[in-house]
C-alpha cells in the first residue's frame, strides 16, 4: 500500500488515481493521521503538493522523525519543499513563480528516472523552491529556473520533485511514479475501466436506490448523461430525468438532447422552462461566484418544485471528482471556483443527493459511457460547465449578450467540426468579453462587442495546454463572426494554459 499525504493539492486526488491505476492500493490520509496510519505498514509514502508555504505559520507539516524510518518517500512540489526543509535544507519565496511547462534536465542518474529522456517537459505550479538541499542529498535534476527540480538521498529512499508526474502534460510523469512504486519495491500492473467494474457501479446504484423515485440531473453534458444512463440501467422506470432549459445552454442543445434520450433511449425526460428565471436570479450581478451561486440556487430550487411533484426522494447529478475537488473537498485546498452541483446546494435538502461519477475523472467517465453503450455523439462531447454561458460571459447577463455568445460559439464549432479537429481538441467555446472596441464598418464608426475564442487539449481537467488552431481555420472563424453577427467588431485568440488560467473564464 502507498500512502499519500494530502497537504490540500488540487491534483492529491489525480495522484491517487494514477498510483491504483499501476496497481497498488492507496490510502489518501491528511497530514496529522500520519502516525496512526503507518501502523498499516505502507511501502512507500508520497507527500502531495499544496497552496501553503512552508516556512508560513501553521503550514500544514509532519514530524521530521519520518524521514528516518526507512520508509520510501516521494515529495511533490510542496512535499519535496517540506522534505528539504524538515531534513535541514532551505525553502523560500521564489524570484518568479512558475506555472505550466518547463523543461527539466536530468543531472544526476538514479532509479526515479529509469526509463525516462534526459530532459523532458514537466508541468509545474509553484511560488517556493528550495534553495538549499541538506548534507546527504545530492540534486538529481535542474530546470532553466530552479536548481532543484529533483533531489534524492538515495541511501534513505527519499525522493523530492518539484514538478507534477500526476498531470498528463508531465512528459515521462506516470513513469516516475512507476520508478517510485518499484522502489518501493511494489509490482507495478495497470489497472483500468472495464466492463465488471461498470456492472459493479450499476449494482452499487441498485442497490442503495432500491425501489425508490429517483430523478436525474440531465444537464447535456458527459458526465450528467452517464450518470443518467447509467441510474436508468440501475432503476429503470423509476428514474425520470429532469432537464432544465436554463436558457443558458448552447445553441440546438435542447432539441438534441430530447432527440438521444427521449425518443433513442426513451428514458423519461421532462423538460422544463426556466429561463426567465435563470435571468431573474443573475440580475445585475458581475462577480463570478455571485453568479455560480445564484445559478447553483435557482438550478436546486427548479428541481425541488418538479422532484416533489414527482414525489422522488433521490437526487442524482453527474458531478465528476474535478469538480469536487475544486470546490475545496480536501481539508488544505483552496476554492478555486463553486461549482453549480456542489458549492451552490442548500444546507437543507429534502432530497438525497446520490453522484454516482463523484470519484471520477473525465477520461473515465467517457470511458464508463462507451462501456454503457452510449454513441460516441454523447461521450466525446465537450465538458459544458453547469452554470453554462453564464460564465462565458463576463460581467452581467443579459439575454442579447446570450444571443451573440451562442451564435459566434455555434460559428466556432461549425468551423472546427468542418475541420475535423473536434476530437483531438477537449474544449472549444466563444467567450463574450464585454470589452467594447471601435471598428468600422462600411465607412461608419462602429462600437461593438469582443468575442475571444479558447481550444484546449487535455487529458483531465486539472490541466490543459491551448490548442494550436491552423490559422487559416481561425481567420475563418473570424471573418464569419464579425461578418455574420453584426454586435462584434473584433475576435481574439486564448493562448494561455491551465494552470495558471482556469479553462473557463469565470
Ligand atoms: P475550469 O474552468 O475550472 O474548468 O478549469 C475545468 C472543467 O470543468 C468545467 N466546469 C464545470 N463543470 N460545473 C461543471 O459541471 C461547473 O460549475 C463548472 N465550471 C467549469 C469546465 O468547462 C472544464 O471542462
Amino acid at each position: 500500500m502507498i500512502l499519500i499525504v494530502d497537504f490540500g493539492a488540487q491534483t492529491t486526488h489525480l495522484i491517487g488515481r494514477r498510483v491504483l491505476e499501476l496497481g497498488a492500493k492507496v490510502v489518501i490520509i491528511p497530514p496529522n493521521d500520519l502516525e496512526k496510519a503507518l501502523k498499516q505498514k505502507p511501502k512507500g509514502i508520497i507527500l502531495s503538493g499544496g497552496p501553503a508555504s512552508v516556512y508560513e505559520k501553521g503550514s500544514p507539516s509532519i514530524p521530521s522523525s519520518i524521514f528516518t524510518l526507512g520508509i520510501p518517500m516521494l515529495g511533490i512540489c510542496y512535499g519535496e519543499q517540506l522534505m528539504m526543509k524538515n531534513t535541514g535544507g532551505k525553502v523560500m519565496q521564489g524570484k518568479k513563480t512558475e506555472y505550466g511547462p518547463a523543461k527539466i534536465t536530468i543531472r544526476k542518474n538514479s532509479p526515479l528516472f529509469k526509463n525516462t529522456a534526459t530532459a523532458f517537459t514537466v508541468w509545474m505550479s509553484h511560488g517556493d523552491e528550495v534553495v538549499k538541499i541538506p548534507k546527504n542529498f545530492t540534486r538529481l535534476a535542474t530546470t532553466e529556473t530552479i536548481p532543484y527540480a529533483a533531489v534524492a538521498d538515495e541511501r534513505k529512499k527519499l525522493y523530492g520533485i518539484q514538478f507534477h508526474p500526476e498531470l498528463v502534460h508531465t512528459q515521462f510523469g506516470e513513469q516516475v511514479l512507476k520508478n517510485f512504486l518499484t522502489i518501493s519495491g511494489l509490482k507495478v500492473k495497470k489497472q483500468g475501466i472495464n466492463r465488471s467494474s461498470v456492472e459493479n457501479m450499476i449494482r452499487d446504484v441498485k442497490d442503495s436506490l432500491g425501489n425508490n423515485k429517483v430523478i436525474v440531473a440531465l444537464s447535456g453534458g458527459v458526465d450528467s448523461s452517464v450518470a443518467a444512463l447509467l441510474v436508468h440501467k440501475a432503476v429503470g422506470r423509476n428514474l425520470t430525468a429532469i432537464y432544465i432549459d436554463s436558457g443558458l445552454m448552447r445553441y440546438g442543445e435542447t432539441k438534441t438532447l430530447e432527440k438521444i434520450f427521449k425518443k433513442h433511449y426513451r428514458m423519461k425526460v421532462l423538460v422544463v422552462n426556466a429561463r426567465k428565471d435563470f435571468l431573474k436570479a443573475l440580475g445585475n450581478a458581475s462577480d463570478p461566484e455571485k453568479k455560480r451561486k445564484a445559478i447553483g440556487k435557482m438550478f436546486i430550487k427548479v428541481f425541488e418544485k418538479e422532484a416533489k411533484k414527482l414525489k422522488a426522494m433521490y437526487f442524482v447529478q453527474g458531478t465528476i471528482y474535478p469538480d469536487v475537488i475544486e470546490s475545496a473537498g480536501s481539508k488544505h485546498s483552496k476554492n478555486i471556483k463553486s461549482h453549480h452541483n456542489v458549492g451552490g446546494l442548500p444546507e437543507k435538502m429534502n432530497l438525497t443527493l446520490v453522484e454516482p461519477l463523484r470519484n471520477f475523472y473525465k477520461d473515465e467517465v467517457r470511458k464508463i459511457g462507451k462501456i454503457l453503450g452510449l454513441p460516441d455523439e454523447i461521450t466525446q462531447r465537450q465538458p459544458f460547465p453547469g452554470p453554462g454561458l453564464a460564465v462565458r460571459i463576463i460581467g452581467a447577463v443579459t439575454e442579447q449578450k446570450l444571443d451573440i455568445l451562442r451564435r459566434a460559439d455555434h460559428i466556432f464549432t461549425e468551423e472546427v467540426r468542418k475541420a475535423r479537429l473536434d476530437r483531438s481538441i477537449w474544449q472549444f467555446f466563444a467567450v463574450h468579453t464585454g470589452v467594447l472596441t471601435t471598428g468600422v464598418r462600411g465607412d461608419n464608426r462602429a462600437y461593438g462587442e469582443t468575442i475571444a475564442l479558447r481550444a484546449l487539449v487535455a487529458k483531465d481537467a486539472m490541466s490543459a495546454h491551448w490548442a494550436d488552431l491552423p490559422y487559416k481555420l481561425l481567420n475563418t472563424v473570424s471573418n464569419r463572426i464579425v461578418n455574420e453577427i453584426r454586435e462584434v467588431n473584433r475576435v481574439l485568440y486564448d493562448i494561455t494554459n491551465k494552470p495558471p488560467a482556469t479553462m473557463e473564464w469565470e
